[in-house]
């Protein structure tokens, strides 16, 4: 490829009450972002661009300001599942699963939601988006939080204990670039 742009979703309604999962829509500050990256494709992106999104209504809405490049929902590309944690916040898992929170900050990577998924599990249904995005040439992956941490250790050569930490902030666009070993990387904070 000659570069992968990443960026989550604008801030959704379930962001700003601190609750996990769900498929809730954009806050106004949300639809702000939106339109910023609708504007910083048509100024800063090739032409030839492809947008991918998941199949949920906070990236959909997110890509929904940008024209003329054409646009793809995954369902590969949906954020990882929390499974009976969906809806929560961090306080009422803990107060709720005291036990799976502990195991859970003991073992990001692999500890699964229950009826859930886990980093890995989420890693294995990235890996056809993975293979695709490798034979692209320009690709603008519009996702959420964990999928993105799943890409960049992928394409940065992070390990997995590393991975569920990587920081992926909210209104920032993340283009990797492909050099001789690895990426070059850039940030866009889009100041919203
Ligand atoms: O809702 C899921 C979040 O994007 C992932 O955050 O894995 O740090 O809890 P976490």
């Amino acid at each position: 490829p000659r570069a992968i742009y990443l960026s989550r979703h604008g801030e959704s309604m379930m962001n700003l009450e601190g609750k996990i999962g769900g498929d809730s829509d954009l806050t106004p500050r949300g639809w702000e972002y939106s339109k910023a990256l609708g504007e910083f494709v048509k100024d800063d992106m090739p032409a030839d661009l492809k947008v991918w999104t998941s199949e949920m209504k906070r990236t959909n809405q997110t890509a929904s300001s940008i024209v003329d490049r054409p646009i793809e929902k995954w369902k590969a590309i949906n954020e990882i599942d929390a499974g009976v944690c969906e809806g929560m916040t961090y306080e009422e898992i803990q107060d709720q699963f005291p036990e799976d929170f502990a195991r859970r900050d003991e073992d990001k990577f692999h500890y699964r939601y229950a009826r859930g998924e886990s980093y890995e599990d989420l890693i294995a249904r990235l890996e056809p988006v993975i293979m695709e995005l490798e034979r692209q040439h320009n690709v603008l992956v519009v996702c959420h939080q964990a999928v993105a941490r799943c890409l960049l250790a992928y394409f940065l050569d992070h390990n997995s204990e590393e991975l569920p930490y990587l920081r992926v902030p909210l209104h920032t666009v993340i283009k990797l670039t492909p050099v001789a070993y690895g990426c070059r990387v850039e940030q866009f904070d889009l100041k919203i």
